[in-house]
């Protein structure tokens, strides 16, 4: 197993902390998967278990994926992997590819939790969240400017509509235009449009809801949930 290999498997797993659902676990004992929307995301734990919780749900797992990215730029820039590097490649070209691979080990991680995988048998119940304070985590490591972009977006479009799926979609959508906006490298931008094209598509559910006019506004309990 390469070096390389091992930084991605470390932040799939960082990814993969299932706050929400420790959370839900150990406040009140229940599975948050059976709640609201059914994700383990800070929106559901906000529906679910209030507010104090939710801040909690959402600055771990931005963190988590910052740590993710963190590493790798860590173990890059003591060269502690470079003894696994062949000669022939640059660290420095490489960097930026590690640090996208990363993020979308960490996204992916918290959307298909190793933890919740091995623990549950139910088809129906979710594997984690929509990773979308994951993908905030690792475009504020990443480029600071375009986390702070997409945040910006996501608050202009939950000032507007309070509905949080929408707003983080939107804000998805809209990294990849802050990328170009900002020049970042190649591997970003390639970043980006994964991320968007991940959230959208863990916001299926969602978007049914959005078109049947029926997706609940912030904090809202969810009609007919799961
Ligand atoms: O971050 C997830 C959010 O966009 C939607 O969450 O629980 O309403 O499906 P939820």
């Amino acid at each position: 197993l390469s070096a390389n290999g091992l930084l991605l498997i470390v932040a799939y797993l960082l990814g993969s902390t299932p706050t929400g659902y420790w959370l839900g676990w150990g406040l009140q004992g229940i599975d948050i998967r059976q709640q609201g929307s059914g994700s383990t995301g800070a929106t559901n734990v906000l529906r679910v278990l209030g507010k104090g919780p939710a801040i909690l749900t959402l600055a771990i797992d931005i963190f988590k994926a910052v740590a993710a990215i963190v590493l790798v730029r860590g173990c890059y820039s003591r060269s502690a992997i470079a003894p696994f590097i062949p000669n022939s490649v640059d660290p420095e070209s490489w960097l930026p590819w590690m640090v996208t691979l990363a993020g979308i080990a960490a996204i992916f991680g918290h959307s298909q939790s190793i933890w919740l995988i091995l623990k549950t048998k139910d088809p129906n119940l979710t594997k984690g969240g929509k990773s979308v304070a994951s993908a905030l985590g690792v475009l504020l490591a990443m480029a600071w400017p375009v986390g702070l972009g997409a945040l910006g977006i996501f608050a202009i479009v939950l000032a507007i509509f309070r509905i949080v799926s929408l707003s983080s979609m939107l804000a998805a959508i809209g990294v990849l235009a802050l990328m170009l906006f900002t020049h970042q490298p190649l591997a970003y931008c390639l970043f980006g449009v994964a991320a968007a094209v991940y959230i959208v598509f863990r916001h299926r559910a969602n978007i049914q809801r959005l078109l049947e006019g029926t997706e609940p506004r912030l904090g809202q309990k969810l009609a007919g949930s799961v």
